[in-house]
C-alpha cells in the first residue's frame, strides 16, 4: 500500500513537473512572441509607407531567373534605401555580407535582407529529387535530408528557401512531379511536415535554420493536361479533400512562409485569392508567416486579363493577401500610390509587413544579420563527409526494384565482365537534376563510376554509350551489342535527361525518349541477364520494358552519390525498400491515373462486359500501381485481425496483422493501410492510404504490425463540405502496395 502511495504521488509529482516545465516553455514563447511583436510596433510606428512596402519587394540576383527578368529599378540604389525586404539569387558567405551591408549600414532603419534561394534537394551536397526521397517512406531521412541542405544553404548565407514542394500531382506529363512527393495527399501531408521542420530545426533563430516555403498555393499540381503554367479546373471540394492538406500540414509544422501558384482557382488567379489567402490560410488555419508571389504572377494578371495593368494587379494581390512581390516590382512602382489614393487600406499593407519582419525577427537577423556570412565555416561545411555519406544513404532509400524475374539480382560483384550500356551511365549532369542549388555537376558520381568501385578487383567493366546523349539515337550499337556478348550480365541505363522533368519541362509523351527501347530490344536478344536502370524524374510509360526486361531499379535522379548508391543496392551492399509514390502509366494516354479516383457507376469487374469504364485498346490499370516496389527478399501478409468489428465516433478500432520475411536477405518493408467508406454522402475513393509503417524484418523471421483508426481518420469534406466522418461501412485493406491487399471492413456507428 505503501509502495503504491509512493509510486502514486512520484507519478504526480512528475506529471506536474512535466506541466510546469510544458507551462513554462509556454510562457517563455509567449514572451519572445510579446518582445518580438513589441519591436515591431516600435520599428513600424517610425518607418513611412515608402519604407513599409520596400519590405514587400523581393528582387533577383541575376543567376537564376525562371522568368522575365523585367528591366528593374537600380537594385543596389533601392537596397541601399531600405526599399527592399528581399533578395533570391544572390548566395554565398560573401556576396550576402557585401549587399546585406548595403542594406544595413545605409537605410534609415538598418533593417536586414532576408536571402531566398530554391534550395529543392540540397545546397552543394545533392541529395536525390524530392519525388525520390519519397519513395523512401522514411520521414526521419527526409527530414534529415532538408536538414543538412539548410545546415549547407545557412553557412552559404541562405536565410529562407523556397521549398517544400507540396503540390498533389497526378499527371506524370506535368515536369514539375519531380519536386513533390507524389500523388497521395495522406502521405504528401507527412512529407510536407517532415521537410518543413528539416529546413526550419528547432528554432528559426538558430544557425543552421532556414526558413522553409510551402509551395504553390494551391492546386497547380492540377494543370490542365499537365502542361506547365497552364490553368486549373477544379471544385472546391477537391482543392480541399486533395490539394489543400499537404499546405494545412506545412502550417502545422511551422512553416513560415507560402508562395502562391501561377494558375487561378475558381477563375481567380491564387496570388489574388481571397478564399485561399485570406479565408482559409490566414483566417481559418491562423498562419501568422507572410506569403510570397511566384515570380511575377502579380504582373501576369495583366497577361491572364484579370487585371488592366500592373497597377491594378498589384491592388488585387494585396488585397487578397499576398505579401511580398516576387520579381514584378509591382509592388514597389504603385502600392504607395494605392494606399495614398485610398483604394488601398494602409492597414493591409501593415499586416504585410509586419508579417515580414515578424519572419525577420524570428531568424534573429535583427540581432545579427551576418549570422550566415562566415566564409571560413562555408568552405568546411559544403559537401563534408558527412552530409556526403547521408546523401548516398537516402539515394539507396530512394531507389524502387521494379522487376526481379528469377532473382538475377543482387548481382554478384565478383562476375568477370560487366557490361554498362547507355550514355547516361556516364552523365554527371543527369546525376545532378534540375532545381540543383549550388551543386556542380563535376561533383556528381556517375553510375558507371559507382559500378568501377563497387566490383571486385578482378572484374572487368566494359562501357559503351550505345545510344546519343542529344537526341537519343542509336550511336555504335554494334559495341554495345558485343560487349553484351562477352559479358556475364549487362546493365543498361536508360531514361531522361535532367532537363526533362522540372520547370517548364512537360511532356506530351512519356515514353522512353528516342531510340533507347530499341537498343534494349537488341540487348535482350543476346540472352544475358540484363538489368535495366531507369533515370528519370517523372513516371515513365513503359509497359514494353516492364514486360520485357528481366530486373529493373527505378534510380530517379539521385545527386552527389548517385552511382555509389545504384551501386550499393545493385551488389547487394543494400537491399531496396522505396516505393512508388506515383503510377507508372501503361500510355500517355491513360493519365491521370492514380490509385485512390472514386468510383464509376460502371467499374471494370472480372465479370464485366463491353458497357463500362474502359479503353478499347489499354488496359485501366498502371503498370506499376502507388505503393509498388520488391525487395530481393520476399514478404508474407497473415493473420489480418480488427478488435472489434464495430465503433463509435468516440472509438478507435485496432488493426493488426504479422509479416514474415519468407526469403533469404534481411530486409524492409512498408505496411501500407488503406480505407474505404462504403457509402457515404459523397463518392468517394476507392481506396484511402490511411497509414503505413516501415518495418525491418531479418530473413525467416515474422513481426507483428497494428494500426490505429479513429473516426478523425475517416472525415472527409461531406455534401454540405462540413468535415466529419459518416457512419456506415468500412473496409480497410492492408498490403505491400495499393492493389495487392489483404481485406476486412467495420462500421462506423453513430
Ligand atoms: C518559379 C517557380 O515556380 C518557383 O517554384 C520558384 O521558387 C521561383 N520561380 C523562384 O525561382
Amino acid at each position: 500500500m505503501k509502495l503504491l502511495l509512493t509510486t502514486k504521488a512520484l507519478l504526480l509529482l512528475l506529471l506536474s513537473v512535466s506541466l510546469f516545465a510544458c507551462k513554462q516553455k509556454n510562457t517563455e514563447k509567449m514572451s519572445i512572441n510579446n518582445e518580438i511583436e513589441g519591436r515591431i510596433d516600435q520599428l513600424m510606428d517610425k518607418m513611412s509607407i515608402e519604407e513599409k512596402v520596400g519590405q514587400m519587394v523581393q528582387y533577383s540576383g541575376d543567376s537564376k531567373a525562371t522568368g522575365p527578368l523585367k528591366a528593374t529599378p537600380d537594385q543596389v540604389e533601392d537596397v541601399k534605401n531600405g526599399m527592399v525586404g528581399s533578395m533570391l539569387n544572390v548566395t554565398g558567405a560573401e556576396n550576402v555580407r557585401e549587399m546585406q551591408k548595403l542594406a544595413v549600414e545605409n537605410s534609415r532603419f538598418g533593417i536586414p535582407i532576408i536571402f531566398a534561394l530554391d534550395v529543392v534537394h540540397g545546397y552543394k551536397t545533392i541529395s536525390p529529387i524530392p519525388l525520390a526521397e519519397a519513395c523512401s517512406w522514411d520521414l526521419t531521412a527526409i527530414e534529415k535530408s532538408a536538414r543538412i541542405a539548410a545546415i549547407e544553404a545557412s553557412a552559404a548565407g541562405i536565410n529562407w528557401t523556397f521549398a517544400p514542394m507540396v503540390d498533389i500531382a497526378r499527371d506524370p506529363r506535368w515536369g514539375r512531379v519531380m519536386e513533390g512527393a507524389g500523388e497521395d495527399t495522406y502521405y504528401g501531408s507527412l512529407v510536407a511536415a517532415a521537410r518543413v521542420k528539416g529546413f526550419q530545426g528547432s528554432d528559426l533563430k538558430n544557425k543552421t535554420s532556414i526558413v522553409a516555403c510551402a509551395k504553390h498555393f494551391a492546386g497547380y499540381g492540377g494543370v490542365e493536361a499537365g502542361k506547365e503554367y497552364n490553368y486549373v479546373d477544379m471544385s472546391r471540394r477537391v482543392m480541399n479533400d486533395v490539394y489543400l492538406p499537404p499546405f494545412k500540414a506545412a502550417v502545422d509544422a511551422g512553416v513560415s512562409t507560402l508562395m502562391t501558384s501561377f494558375n487561378e482557382f475558381e477563375g481567380t488567379l491564387a496570388t489574388a485569392n481571397t478564399y485561399l489567402l485570406r479565408e482559409k490560410l490566414k483566417g481559418e488555419w491562423g498562419f501568422n508567416g507572410f506569403v510570397v508571389s511566384d515570380w511575377n504572377t502579380i504582373g501576369e494578371m495583366v497577361i491572364h486579363g484579370m487585371a488592366e495593368n500592373e497597377k491594378d494587379a498589384a491592388e488585387l494581390a494585396i488585397t487578397a493577401g499576398t505579401d511580398m512581390d516576387m520579381a514584378t516590382a509591382a509592388y514597389r512602382n504603385y502600392l504607395v500610390d494605392l494606399v495614398k489614393s485610398g483604394k488601398v487600406d494602409e492597414d493591409l499593407v501593415d499586416d504585410a509587413v509586419r508579417r515580414i519582419l515578424r519572419i525577420k525577427f524570428k531568424l534573429g537577423l535583427f540581432d545579427n544579420p551576418y549570422k550566415n556570412c562566415d566564409p571560413e565555416l562555408e568552405a568546411k561545411t559544403l559537401q563534408c563527409k558527412e552530409h556526403l555519406q547521408a546523401s548516398r544513404d537516402m539515394a539507396r532509400k530512394s531507389i524502387v526494384l521494379l522487376k526481379n524475374q528469377g532473382n538475377i539480382l543482387p548481382l554478384s560483384s565478383d562476375l568477370k565482365k560487366i557490361a554498362v550500356v547507355g550514355a547516361l551511365a556516364d552523365s554527371k549532369p543527369d546525376m545532378l537534376g534540375f532545381w540543383e542549388g549550388r551543386g556542380e555537376a563535376k561533383d556528381m558520381t556517375t553510375i558507371l563510376e559507382g559500378i568501377k568501385t563497387g566490383v571486385s578487383k578482378s572484374t572487368k567493366v566494359l562501357y559503351a554509350d550505345g545510344y546519343d546523349l542529344e537526341t537519343f539515337e542509336l550511336s555504335n550499337p554494334d559495341r554495345a551489342i558485343s560487349i553484351a556478348k562477352e559479358s556475364d550480365a549487362v546493365v543498361m541505363v536508360m531514361g531522361e535527361r535532367w532537363f526533362m522533368t522540372g520547370e517548364a519541362s512537360s511532356r506530351g509523351d512519356i515514353t522512353i525518349p528516342g531510340e533507347q527501347q530499341q537498343l534494349l530490344d537488341k540487348l535482350l536478344k543476346t540472352g544475358k541477364p540484363i538489368v535495366v536502370l531507369l533515370v528519370n524524374g517523372r513516371p515513365l510509360a513503359i509497359p514494353e520494358v516492364a514486360e520485357n526486361a528481366p530486373a529493373i531499379l527505378e534510380t530517379w535522379i539521385l545527386g552527389s552519390q548517385a552511382g555509389y548508391a545504384v551501386a550499393d543496392v545493385l551488389f547487394g551492399k543494400y537491399n531496396p525498400s522505396g516505393k512508388l509514390t506515383m503510377s507508372f502509366p501503361y500510355a500517355t494516354g491513360q493519365i491521370p491515373v492514380y490509385y485512390n479516383h472514386r468510383n464509376t457507376g460502371r467499374p471494370e469487374l472480372p465479370t464485366s462486359d463491353r458497357w463500362i469504364s474502359h479503353y478499347l485498346d489499354i488496359p485501366n490499370e498502371p503498370v506499376f500501381p502507388f505503393g509498388f516496389g520488391l525487395s530481393y527478399t520476399t514478404f508474407e501478409y497473415s493473420d489480418l485481425n480488427l478488435d472489434k468489428i464495430s465503433m463509435n465516433m468516440n472509438g478507435s478500432i485496432k488493426i493488426s496483422l504479422s509479416v514474415t520475411n519468407t526469403g533469404k536477405y534481411d530486409g524492409e518493408e512498408v505496411v501500407q493501410l488503406y480505407m474505404r467508406d462504403m457509402v457515404a454522402s459523397v463518392v468517394r475513393p476507392v481506396k484511402e492510404l490511411k497509414g503505413f509503417k516501415k518495418v525491418k524484418i531479418k530473413a525467416g523471421e515474422t513481426v507483428d504490425v497494428a494500426f490505429t483508426l479513429s473516426a478523425k481518420d475517416l472525415a472527409f469534406y461531406t455534401k454540405d463540405m462540413s468535415y466529419k466522418a459518416e457512419p456506415g461501412e468500412f473496409k480497410v485493406f492492408v498490403g505491400t502496395n495499393s492493389v495487392d491487399c489483404k481485406e476486412a471492413s467495420f462500421t462506423l456507428r453513430d
